[in-house]
């Protein structure tokens, strides 16, 4: 963005009144001795051996509190057991089909345990890994818990990916049990979640046994030897298994992400630190308290849900709502009954969310009594200030704080975002405002200098923090050199950013080859070879272009093979194409047939181009184009490009 557009940000308008904030303060504070900081933060935790040493920083990879043991359901469950909170709602249920299901903190402590001790029953130790390809009800979570209460390691793949990106993720994390259910349910029709599980592990090896739920009473195949039945593994089971003590670095959970490559990225946290992040950013973001109703509709599949639907409220003994289904079926207003159903208090959506269900008008939430919200949240994407306001008018009636979080998979918890429980700052529509306390932000241009107020850069976090992920699953190179070699010393997100003069934080997406398409994070890469694997595609490239809802969509540039010729039935067929071997969340948009794709002399494309001309925008400045070529070279090679899409 260049600077003249930084007027157009909406820097006046402010929305509450920050004199009594102690945000600046405990940030201040929080920096001078960071780990004196977070040391007496990871002891609101139980741990069952204190730590030797807070941090042990090796950049760039970080150990928080070294010699420390823990375990993750005994601080999710077994704690609250002598609390109040042991007869209080960890889980409030709503199947898309109306069904509901209550779930206390004693009854989810017990149906852990009893899944805790099938997998031992099926030799699952401590160590291995175990994939996850679910729908989203309570028994996601309880075989969570029940994996990390026996140190297994856990790794979820969202139930929108396809067979071969399953089979991707269960190669490279070598999992050896996998737990699905035969189908779930998605806007009234029915997903075959174990029919893809059976077509991924056609192409794996790892595999040992699959547990089966049966959630949606369809008729699956159930190998003999090899699948079970979730109620028949939990039969005779011990109702009491001893958590595993953790070292501190023990690893949680993979979570696979995309980067600028083909091959998905394992992002892999560890335990100790994790958690006491995760901990910490609940309580200043969402101020959360014991007898909140805490609705997070994020699926599990996504770090939203792993952070801030499963560990950090149960971390603090939180009710929370969970459901099912499609945020608009069978109708748009299903979450706005439902916040008035349960009396929800706090929400924590997504602009895509919240975008698809404004066009819908006031009309359908101003149906329901929305007044038992008090916090709003925002998370995933840049939130446009229009939907933000239609947000804070509409839904929150003008009187609810929206906190907009800005993190990643890799950082494990909220980075930036205003902070309730210390003290709200003014809001600003659009801006994630400041980093939370610990976190130390900079934005610097591409030598690694600090800009000034009002000057786009990259942002970059300047000390480790508990959340950090470890590294990246057997790919430590690949960690050191996409997140800490461009500027040495800082982790670098691959995001840009600019602070306005107030010195509030506007984060402005991705500055990398990465899309963000309805907040899912899609590589170009990823998606053109998966387009080339396709017998009719010789070469693709891909860019993402504005779109109203979802704030990115996928648009495709083909060059097919010879012998092929463009058809509307050969484009039906690659979408179809794309979504087999990605999965629905990566259906392209749009895809254009062309004679060629504009690239350097050294044959990179010109992604800058192949987006302007996706988003029909100005490509700018050629004269940075790269690579030697003449300018008239690279405006004839644009032109070309831009006939052939025409054409
Ligand atoms: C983007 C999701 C602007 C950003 C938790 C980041 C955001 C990527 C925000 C991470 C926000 C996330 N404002 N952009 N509040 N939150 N992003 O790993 O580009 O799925 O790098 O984690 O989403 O996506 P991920």
């Amino acid at each position: 963005m260049p600077n003249s557009e930084i007027s157009s940000l909406p820097v006046d308008e402010k929305y509450f009144d920050d004199s009594s904030s102690n945000y600046r303060a405990v940030h201040d504070s929080s920096l001078k001795d960071s780990e004196q900081f977070w040391a007496n933060i990871a002891k609101e935790l139980s741990w069952s051996r204190e730590w030797d040493e807070v941090l042990e920083w090796k950049p760039p990879f970080a150990k928080w509190f070294t010699g420390g043991k823990i375990n993750a359901s005994f601080n999710c469950l077994d704690r609250h057991m002598d609390s109040e909170q042991k007869d209080k709602d960890a889980y409030i249920w709503e199947g898309e089909n109306g069904d509901k299901r209550t779930i206390t903190y004693a009854q989810l402590y017990e149906e852990v345990n009893h899944f805790a001790s099938a997998l031992l029953n099926l030799g699952v130790k401590k160590g291995d890994k175990i994939a996850f390809y679910m729908p989203m009800v309570p028994e996601f979570p309880v075989a969570i818990l029940a994996a990390t209460r026996i140190g297994a390691t856990f790794t979820v793949v969202f139930s929108g990916f396809s067979a071969v990106a399953l089979a991707d993720r269960i190669n490279d994390s070598q999992a050896k049990l996998v737990i699905t259910s035969d189908g779930g349910f998605r806007r009234g029709k029915i997903l075959k979640l174990k029919e893809i599980v059976d077509d991924a592990l056609t192409k794996t090896s790892t595999v040992t046994n699959v547990i089966v739920l049966k959630r949606a009473g369809i008729e699956i195949n159930m190998e003999e030897n090899r699948d079970i039945w979730w109620d028949d593994a939990i039969k005779d089971t011990d109702d009491f298994v001893e958590p595993e003590q953790l070292e501190s670095d023990h690893p949680l959970y993979i979570l696979y992400t995309s980067g600028t490559t083909g091959k998905p990225k394992g992002v892999l946290h560890g335990t100790g630190g994790y958690l006491t992040y995760v901990y910490a950013t609940t309580k200043w973001v969402f101020d959360i308290k014991k007898d909140d109703v805490y609705w997070c509709p994020a699926d599990i599949g996504w770090v939203t849900g792993h952070s801030y639907f499963i560990f950090g409220p149960l971390l603090h003994g939180a009710t929370s709502i969970m459901y099912e289904g499609a945020p608009d079926y069978p109708n748009p207003e299903r979450l706005w009954e439902m916040i008035d159903r349960y009396n929800v208090t706090i929400f924590y959506f997504t602009p895509t969310g919240i975008r698809a269900l404004m066009k819908h008008g006031n009309e359908l939430p101003q149906k329901h009594d929305l007044s038992s919200l008090r916090l709003l949240g925002t998370v995933g994407e840049p939130i446009n200030p229009a939907a933000w306001r239609w947000y804070y008018d509409v839904i929150g009636n003008k009187k609810c704080p929206i906190v907009d979080t800005w993190w990643q998979t890799e950082t494990g918890g909220i980075m930036l975002s205003a902070s309730p429980n210390l003290g709200l700052v003014s809001l600003k529509p659009g801006s994630a405002t400041f980093p939370l306390p610990g976190i130390e932000a900079d934005i610097v241009d591409e030598k690694g200098n600090s800009v000034g107020l009002g000057e786009k850069g990259f942002i970059v976090i300047k000390r480790p923090w508990p959340g950090m992920f470890m590294t990246l699953y057997n790919d430590s190179e690949r960690y050191k050199q996409v997140y800490w070699e461009k500027f040495p010393g800082c982790y670098y997100p691959g995001d840009y950013a600019i602070r306005d003069h107030d010195g509030y934080f506007w984060l402005l997406g991705r500055a990398d080859e990465v899309l963000n398409v309805a907040g899912h994070r899609l590589g170009t890469i990823e998606i053109e070879d998966a387009m080339v694997e396709h017998p009719a595609v010789a070469e693709a490239a891909v860019a993402g272009k504005p779109d109203e809802i979802k704030g990115e969509s996928i648009v495709v540039f083909a060059i097919l093979k010879k012998g092929y010729e463009p058809s509307e039935e050969l484009r039906t067929d690659l979408f179809n194409h794309v979504r087999k071997v990605l999965g629905p969340v990566a259906t392209p948009e749009e895809i254009h047939f062309v004679n060629m794709v504009p690239k350097t002399r050294s044959g990179k494309i010109m992604r800058r181009v192949v987006k302007a001309v996706a988003s029909g925008t100005d490509i700018g400045d050629i004269t940075t184009l790269e690579d030697g070529a003449s300018v008239d070279e690279i405006k004839k090679t644009i032109d070309e490009f831009r006939q052939s899409v025409k054409s």
